[in-house]
């Protein structure tokens, strides 16, 4: 079989594990092996209650997914400070790791998991899916063209969504033991990534959280604000917004000198099969102000397969390079999460400070 599909191993049934089972089963070369969680009764509720083949080995732990010698790869969808330990065991148990975001609890987490990673052989990517959406591929050839985007100069971004009541009172992303970003690490995750992203993966030199932190009663961010800055004299800013308690929104604003890009839905596309942006090259006012000389141009960029499919695509395509070829694992992914983590830290710092300038 060393030439066949990518065996995935999920360890913990969380709701985005659904999604992840799907994705699987859509991605070509990879498969579905093992489904762990912390009692057998779980995995077996969640295999049917998801439609799971018989041929799905369940386990009541999630060490024994990582005991399976036919677990090529292993997808993580834990509490965030679950990460580390169960990452690292998986690594050195030479299992690839998919690791949901955020990636860790800090950058001190993530390097641990990174190393162990690094020094097993296998790949290591995060689970940000927007990253693999053709219409991203799209957007890059728009903001390096120097042209018609010019110089990158500001970039927003919101993220937010108002889950239901019960969301407040259960969910892992709201308690201090279990998810200690809250929607910083859940949301801002995503406009931070985005900023990397658009400012070719270049650190800020500087961050800042703004003074409109919402903490719950045990001290978990539910809503914050914050800015960052490239270049000494802070040439490039960017600046977020992410909430559990505001309307679905997913907004992202790319401006250079001489092109602006805008779209509404980073994370989660509004369509599964395909996604648009909107790009305006070279606008000015007409006369008297009254209106553009260009309208924005929507660019729609279809899909074959939904987002996640195609990140489960990528990963399998990097574990077969390993396996069957000997490639070394892409550190680009490494790298990516690394930085968004370093700038989540900070701006962590930030609200903890009181919002004080942190450089990083
Ligand atoms: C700005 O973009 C417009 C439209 O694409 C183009 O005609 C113009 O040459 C660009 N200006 C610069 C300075 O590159
Ligand atoms: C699937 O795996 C086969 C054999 O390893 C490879 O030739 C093919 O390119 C892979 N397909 C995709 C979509 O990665």
């Amino acid at each position: 079989m060393a030439d066949g599909p990518v065996r995935f191993g999920i360890i913990g049934c969380a709701t985005i594990a659904r999604k992840l089972c799907r994705a699987i089963a859509l991605a070509p070369n990879a498969t579905l092996h093992a489904l762990g969680s912390r009692s057998i009764e779980k995995a077996r509720s969640f295999a049917a209650a998801n439609g799971l083949s018989g041929a799905v080995k369940l386990y009541g732990s999630y060490g024994d997914v990582l005991d399976d010698p036919l677990v090529d790869a292993v997808y993580l969808p834990l509490p965030t400070s679950l990460h580390a330990t169960w990452a690292v065991a998986a690594a050195r148990k030479g299992k690839h790791v998919l690791l949901e975001k955020p990636a860790a609890v800090d950058a001190a987490e993530l390097d641990r998991i990174l190393e162990a990673c690094e020094a097993s052989g296998v790949q290591f990517m995060d689970g940000t899916m927007w990253l693999h959406h053709p219409r991203t591929a799209k957007m890059r050839e728009i903001v390096s063209d120097r042209g018609r985007f010019g110089e990158l100069k500001s970039i927003n971004s919101i993220s937010m969504f108002a889950p239901n009541r019960e969301f407040f009172e259960d969910n892992i992303r709201v308690k201090p033991d279990l998810d200690s970003l809250g929607a910083l690490g859940d949301l801002g995750w995503y406009c931070i990534g985005a900023f990397l992203w658009a400012a070719g993966y270049r650190l800020p030199s500087a961050v800042s959280a703004l003074p409109d932190v919402t903490r719950n009663s045990a001290g978990v961010v539910l809503s914050c604000s914050a800015v960052l800055y490239w270049g000494l004299a802070h040439e490039t800013a960017a600046t977020f917004h992410c909430s559990f308690l505001a309307h679905v929104s997913m907004d992202l604003a790319v401006v250079g000198s001489n092109g602006s890009l805008h779209l509404k839905d980073l994370a989660i596309p509004i369509e599964e099969g395909s996604a648009s942006f909107e790009f305006t090259p070279g606008a000015k006012f007409v006369d008297l102000h009254i209106g553009w000389s260009v309208k924005p141009e929507k660019v729609l960029v279809p899909t074959e397969l939904p987002q996640e499919a195609l990140m489960i695509q990528e990963f399998a395509s990097l574990v077969q390079g390993i396996r069957n070829s000997g490639c070394s694992p892409e550190r680009k992914w490494l790298e990516m999460s690394r930085k968004t983590q370093l700038v989540l830290d900070a701006v962590k710092k930030s609200i903890d400070a009181g919002c004080i300038l942190v450089h990083l």
